[in-house]
Formats: structure tokens, C-alpha cells, sequence
């Protein structure tokens, strides 16, 4: 039945028709927004971040107003990162009962008991160091004693009433770690997202500016995936399902669509897609040097990842796309 039996175009000879078969939704509740949050600024205070125009450091206040607005425009949650007012080797702040993120976890939920708080659990952003754990004597990072202080941070972020903490940092074991960690203390019932395909990427070039997290030296090879490893990229989402992740990552989204494909294929858990600074970067960009459609650019972006597999998407587009979303 080859043409001109075969007419795809009927299908689209309409909208409504088009909207008919339509293959991919798209909606609010499947995003998450990241959130700065600085212990060094005051209520009225916020820093915008130069390589990710519309983005700002917030301070506590200002997070629970963002984390407002998300919750309005429907979005489902926001990702909580802390910059704390000290830094030292080991990233002592990142797991402090009172430290600038748990405390922004406790605004937000009392503030807004229905809106996701989802924790990033790393300590790039609190060592003086700026890798995402403690070092040896050789600067590399030590697998073991990281976990502990992982596991330590996550307990930190649940207790304070994240609903989701969500591993960064990809040392090995850290998933399994905080698994138990949360159950030794009753917390049974905050899930984890973990960052399981998470590349050595310079798409986060921006988010290092953003949270002052950027390595003092070297880089992060020694424990983020090879860009062009996609069989590792699955070894470690498998590892992560069995260690009892509730959720996969794959990270960036945009040049890793055959992988988010993948771990969707082959695990049965939901697959969430991580729209990095440098993507936001580029299409903010190119919009405001008229080179792209943003709204159009942004939704294609997003569809396309639900299309490669995605149930979740982080972005800092979130707002925008939830406003045009309730718009169209
Ligand atoms: C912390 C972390 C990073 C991002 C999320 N969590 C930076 C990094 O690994 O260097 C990047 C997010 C983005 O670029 O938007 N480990």
C-alpha cells in the first residue's frame, strides 16, 4: 500500500485531527524547577546568575515566593540546591540540621505541604575544593567516607521534610547507602532519585557559576561518566534499581535521548530527564539574540524528551513552559 494509497498527511489535515493522534503529552505536573538557595542572602535580597539569564540566587524567602509560583503555574516540584555561607574539606554545611538548604526545606513544606521538595545530595557546593566528596592525599575523591557523609546529608534533607533526596555526586554504593540510612531513622517513605546516568559534561558550565561549585582543580572524570560510555551509562542505572532508587536519572537530556530511551527500556522504574544550565543557556541565548523561537524551541525540547522516555523533567524552563502550557 504504497502511495498514493498511503496518505500520512490525512492525519494532519486539521488541528483537531492532529490533535486527535497525537503521540506525546506534555503537561505541568510532570516538571521539576531548580532553586538556588544562598545562606548569605536576606529576605528582600537576590543575585542573578550571568550565564543563565532569568535565573537567580534566591534566599530563603525568596525560595518559598519561587516555590509559590511554581505551585500556582502547576508545576510539581521544585530541586533545592544550598549555598552555604562556609565552605571547608570536607562540606560539613551540606548535612547541618540547620543549614541553609534544610532550613529552605522546612519553609517550603510548611509554606506549601502539596508542592514536591526534591533535595540535591552532593557536596560539590560545600567543599572548599569543589569536588563531590572528601579528597585523598593525591586529590582524588574516596568512594567509602564520601558515602557516609552522603548518606548523613540525605538523612539531614529528610528529616527536615524533603519528599525526594536525589544523589549527585556518583560515587559508588551511595543509592544503597542512603537507602539505609533513611530506614534507620524511620524515613521509609522518602523516595530517592537517583542521578544514575550522570556524564563529565560541560553542559554544566552555567550551574557551576550558579552555585559556586566549580572543582579547584582537575575535574570530574574520576567519578562522572565518559560522555561516550552508554553501556556504562546503563550498568549504573541498573545498580541504582537494585540498590532501591525509586527513580533514574539520565543527565544532560538533550545529547543523551538514546540513553534515556534505553534505561526506560530496561528498567521498569521512572525515568527522569535533567534539562541542564548549559541547554537553558543555549536556547536563552539564541532567543535573545532573536535566533530562536523561544516558547517554540522550549516546548519542542521538553516533548521531545517525554517522546525519548521521560515521565519527569528538572528545567529551569518550568515556568515558562507551564505558563505557555496553560496558555495553548
Ligand atoms: C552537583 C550537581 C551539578 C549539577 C547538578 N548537581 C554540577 C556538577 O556535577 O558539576 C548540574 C546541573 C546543571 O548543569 O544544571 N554535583
Amino acid at each position: 500500500m504504497a502511495y498514493p494509497a498511503t496518505r500520512l498527511r490525512r492525519l494532519r489535515t486539521s488541528a483537531a485531527m492532529r490533535e486527535l493522534v497525537h503521540e506525546t503529552d506534555l503537561d505541568p505536573g510532570r516538571l521539576l524547577l531548580p532553586l538556588f538557595v544562598s545562606e548569605t542572602l536576606g529576605d528582600g535580597e537576590s543575585e542573578p546568575v550571568a550565564a543563565m539569564p532569568g535565573v537567580e540566587r534566591l534566599s530563603i524567602a525568596g525560595a518559598v515566593a519561587a516555590a509559590r509560583a511554581a505551585a500556582d503555574a502547576g508545576v510539581a516540584g521544585v530541586l533545592l540546591f544550598g549555598l552555604p555561607a562556609e565552605k571547608d574539606a570536607r562540606g560539613s554545611a551540606a548535612w547541618d540540621p540547620e543549614g541553609v538548604v534544610q532550613l529552605a526545606i522546612g519553609a517550603i513544606k510548611s509554606a506549601l505541604p502539596r508542592l514536591l521538595v526534591v533535595s540535591d545530595v552532593c557536596l560539590c557546593e560545600y567543599t572548599d575544593h569543589g569536588h563531590c566528596g572528601v579528597l585523598d592525599e593525591h586529590g582524588s575523591v574516596v568512594n567509602d567516607e564520601t558515602v557516609e557523609l552522603l548518606a548523613a546529608t540525605a538523612v539531614s534533607h529528610a528529616q527536615a521534610g524533603a519528599d525526594i533526596v536525589a544523589p549527585s555526586d556518583m560515587m559508588d554504593g551511595r543509592v544503597g547507602a542512603i537507602r539505609q540510612a533513611l530506614d534507620d531513622e524511620a524515613l521509609n517513605t522518602t523516595a530517592i532519585l537517583a542521578y544514575s546516568a550522570k556524564f563529565a559534561s560541560a553542559f554544566y558550565g552555567p550551574f557551576r557559576e550558579a552555585a559556586g561549585s566549580t572543582p579547584a582543580f582537575g575535574d570530574r572524570r574520576g567519578y562522572q561518566l565518559e560522555p561516550g560510555n552508554g553501556r556504562e551509562a546503563l550498568r549504573e542505572a541498573v545498580l541504582d534499581a537494585e540498590e532501591g532508587a525509586d527513580m533514574l536519572m539520565v543527565k544532560p537530556a538533550l545529547a543523551y535521548g538514546d540513553l534515556i530511551r534505553a534505561v526506560a527500556e530496561r528498567c521498569e522504574l521512572p525515568v527522569a530527564a535533567y534539562n541542564v544550565s548549559g541547554e537553558y543557556a543555549m536556547v536563552r541565548y539564541a532567543a535573545q539574540a532573536g535566533a530562536l523561537d523561544e516558547r517554540a524551541t522550549v516546548l519542542e525540547i521538553l516533548t521531545s524528551l517525554r517522546r525519548a522516555g521521560a515521565d519527569t523533567i528538572i528545567t529551569y524552563h518550568a515556568m515558562d513552559a507551564a505558563t505557555w502550557l496553560r496558555e495553548a
